[in-house]
């Protein structure tokens, strides 16, 4: 039986972040990040190792609020998990301002926030982002979403090059995850996806991916399992990534961009025209 640890987790009310909740609790106190009020007894019921917290990464106060209530109560954090995230969708070139100020706000600036106000409670420990393969930048129609990655993982990267503390920072970037962050994501995006005009079918392809997604996607305990074992590595790595289509993601961005972007042009092309 390994030493009780602090564990730290946004985004614990559902498909990764509540995966990891469910395994991490088997052996260690896990601080799990709620929004929604009607899903703290659901988190409560997982495990007496579980103890609720609210923080909307929307909102600094609460950011604020939640980092102190973990002072107050775990005094040490041994892991930080920054897992909550959203996707902001559309052609880029008619997607509200707010939204994709929004998508920054939770998916980059909330946690860096998070995570600065938590660094004193951080030594000897590690803290392990959920970035994505989004983060290698070459998907169009979800660029809010794949720059607000790429922005996280370079301003954590750079924290682990400037820090003189003893944290590790590992960036991991999943591909495809059956979670219900698919179908979040529809409903999310209804506003832009409406007053979307010009690339109807384009929208419809990436529709039509999304509700395939939710269900085809890797099982939640791919993603799962690599973040216990980075937790137990004293070296981990800065950077995994996460199934086949991360992988080749990885791969086709170190191709010269002008290379990329007749890639990309052309793989959409052939889609849309085989799609319904
Ligand atoms: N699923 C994939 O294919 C995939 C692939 C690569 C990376 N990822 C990343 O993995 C992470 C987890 O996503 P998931 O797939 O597990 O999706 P999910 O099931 O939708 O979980 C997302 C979690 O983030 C929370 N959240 C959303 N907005 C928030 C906010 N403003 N403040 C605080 N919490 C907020 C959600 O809370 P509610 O329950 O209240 O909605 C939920 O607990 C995300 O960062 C996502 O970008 C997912």
């Amino acid at each position: 039986m390994s030493e009780k640890k602090n564990i730290v987790i946004t985004g614990a009310t559902s498909g990764i972040g509540r995966a990891l909740c469910v395994e991490f609790s088997k052996e260690h106190t896990v601080y799990a990040g709620y929004r929604n009020e009607k899903l703290v007894e659901d988190l409560k019921s997982i495990s007496h190792n579980v103890i609720p917290f609210y923080i909307d990464l929307k909102l600094p106060d609460s950011i604020a609020f939640a980092a102190n209530f973990i002072k107050v109560k775990a005094g040490h954090v041994d892991t930080l998990i920054n897992v909550a995230g959203c996707v902001v969708a559309g052609a880029i070139e008619n997607i509200d301002i707010k939204r994709i100020r929004e998508q920054f706000e939770v998916n980059t600036f909330g946690h860096l926030d998070f995570t600065q106000r938590l660094l004193p409670l951080l030594d000897d420990s590690k803290i392990i982002n959920i970035s994505s393969k989004a983060s290698y930048g070459i998907f169009p129609f979800v660029s809010p979403y794949c720059a607000s990655k790429r922005a996280l993982d370079i301003m954590f990267n750079s924290m682990l090059l400037e820090t003189h503390k003893n944290i590790s920072i590992s960036s991991v970037k999943p591909g495809v995850i059956a979670t219900p962050l698919w179908g979040k994501s529809i409903d999310e995006n209804e506003e832009s996806i409406k007053n979307t005009h010009g690339f109807d079918k384009e929208i419809d392809y990436i529709l039509e991916s999304a509700r395939k997604n939710e269900t085809y996607g890797l099982d939640t305990m791919e993603v799962v399992k690599l973040i216990l074992a980075i937790d137990k590595d004293p070296h981990p790595k800065s950077s995994y990534t996460v199934g086949k289509d991360a992988k080749l993601a990885q791969w086709i961005s170190k191709l010269p961009q002008e290379w990329l972007n007749k890639l990309i042009k052309y793989g959409m092309r052939a889609r849309l025209k085989y799609s319904k």
